[in-house]
């Protein structure tokens, strides 16, 4: 970051004299107010719950312009990535910085590949849960429990120790999350095939099984791989800052992914693909497109609790351009799978149509996200609806990874510790029981 030739000044109205702060200067985007020396020179803290005005680090990885609805991973658009790239490419890219030639690619590949089965001891660990254990519950505890199986990767400050680790999440997630559907379901466990692509293999642990040969669809495998690819980063966004903020600690980093896996989970986060076909499935139940209308006046209605999930961002106020790419992806699965008709894909393009021209959406900027399709290519290529959040931990893994390594490496990351505003009781003393 560099000095702007701007500064910026603080005043007050009570008679405390004004300080200037300086300002920087990023390649893209806003600018940012220092504002490190404020409490030193005033005694006050800003106040900004849910960081809406807080740049939290400097980070070269992920941009976005919300109001444009651009994606770039290292300076490269989302469109061009999820035509010309595979993931391990987008993998290789967000962790070093740049495109992998043939050579490079094909070495991160072996070495990616070589590391995909996880310790034999996993799936004893993996029994304790009940079968029916949400599979983000299963995620969170598998991930965390890595650290206890290699410990050999888990210093943090040193930088071999973080790359094998890198590899090693990248390489085990599809492994564990594959593990904790065949869990649930009571099939046996799949071990990883070295001859077949990061999602190809991904597939077949998740639906072959030992008593036949599974041939991996090239379409399935195609649409899988864009899935990653657009969730493989977001920058600052909460289970990042959450995988940021614990790692700030300096804790093993297969700990601070399971933080972010954690946080993931919510339904304003990553849990919002689920939740996106969970509403589509009871729209479609209860009348399916002729209902449609009603439904949104029950979104607008701000009594009612209701939102359309898979719209609305916190950053986008134009249509997020992975939400198009999806909608790509999902007209190409139906396709292949004969399930053109399919009533839920349908269902969402009416809602969206309304969605794009009703005031109430239009005004608040509000359009698809990702997650407004991710759902139904999920439930069309045999993905159970509660295992979605964990193919979006899968695929974010990398970004999670690249952002907690680029924080080691700046010489300007401090343990993460925010400040508040007091609102409880001053200083009391105890009184006796009796008196209570
Ligand atoms: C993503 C999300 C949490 C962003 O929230 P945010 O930036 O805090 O935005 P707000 O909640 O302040 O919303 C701004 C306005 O739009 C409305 N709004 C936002 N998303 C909405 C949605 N999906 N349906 C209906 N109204 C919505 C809010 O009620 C608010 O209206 P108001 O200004 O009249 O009070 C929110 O849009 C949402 O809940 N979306 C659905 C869940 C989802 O798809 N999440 C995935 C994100 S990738």
């Amino acid at each position: 970051m560099k000095l702007a030739d701007n500064k910026a000044t603080l005043s007050f109205s009570n008679g405390k004299p004004a300080i200037d702060l300086p300002v920087y200067s990023g390649n893209i985007g806003p600018d940012v107010i220092d504002i490190r020396k404020l409490y030193g020179q005033t005694g006050m803290f800003t106040y900004d719950p849910g960081f809406l005005s807080t740049a939290s680090c400097q980070s070269a990885i992920t941009y976005i312009d919300g109001d444009k609805g651009e994606l770039l991973y290292r300076g490269y658009p989302i469109e061009q990535l999820a035509v010309n790239c595979d993931f391990l490419e987008t993998c290789y890219l967000l962790l070093k910085g740049n495109l992998p030639n043939a050579t490079e690619k094909k070495d991160f590949t072996d070495l990616v590949t070589r590391h995909t089965m996880v310790n034999e001891q996993m799936q004893f660990f993996l029994r304790g849960f009940r079968r029916d254990a949400h599979p983000m519950a299963i995620l969170t505890g598998l991930i965390g429990a890595l650290s206890a199986f290699y410990h050999d990767s888990t210093d943090i400050n040193n930088p071999e120790h973080r790359e094998i680790s890198a590899i090693r999440l990248i390489a085990k997630l599809p492994t564990l999350v594959a593990m904790a559907y065949k869990y649930g379901i009571g099939q046996p466990y799949m071990y990883p095939q070295n001859d077949l692509s990061y999602s190809g293999n991904f597939l077949r642990m998740m639906f072959a099984t030992p008593c036949e040969e599974y041939k991996v669809n090239p379409v399935i495998e195609k649409a899988l791989d864009r899935i990653f690819i657009l969730h493989a980063d977001h920058e600052q966004n909460a289970s990042t800052s959450t995988v940021r903020l614990c790692g700030s600690s300096g804790t093993n980093p297969f700990a601070a992914i399971a933080a972010g896996v954690a946080c993931l989970w919510g339904p304003a986060h990553g849990g919002a693909n689920e939740a996106c076909l969970n509403m589509l499935e009871d729209l479609q139940a209860n009348g399916g497109v002729a209902k449609v209308g009603e439904f949104m006046e029950k979104v607008k209605d701000k009594n009612s609790g209701v939102r359309l999930m898979g719209f609305g961002h916190r950053v986008y106020k134009n249509y997020d351009p992975r939400a198009k790419l999806m909608q790509e992806t999902c007209d190409e699965v139906l396709t292949e799978l004969g399930l053109e008709k399919d009533p839920l894909f349908a269902l969402a393009k009416a809602l969206e149509k309304i969605a794009l021209e009703d005031d109430y959406f239009v005004s608040r900027k509000l359009y698809p996200n990702v997650d407004f399709y991710s759902g139904i290519v999920q439930r069309a290529i045999g993905i159970p609806v509660n295992l979605f959040t964990g193919i979006f931990a899968l695929a974010r893994t990398v970004g999670w990874i690249a952002q907690l390594n680029e924080m080691i490496g700046d010489p300007e990351y401090k343990i993460g510790r925010p400040r508040q505003l007091f609102t409880g009781s001053v200083r009391r003393d105890v009184p006796h029981i009796t008196k209570r």
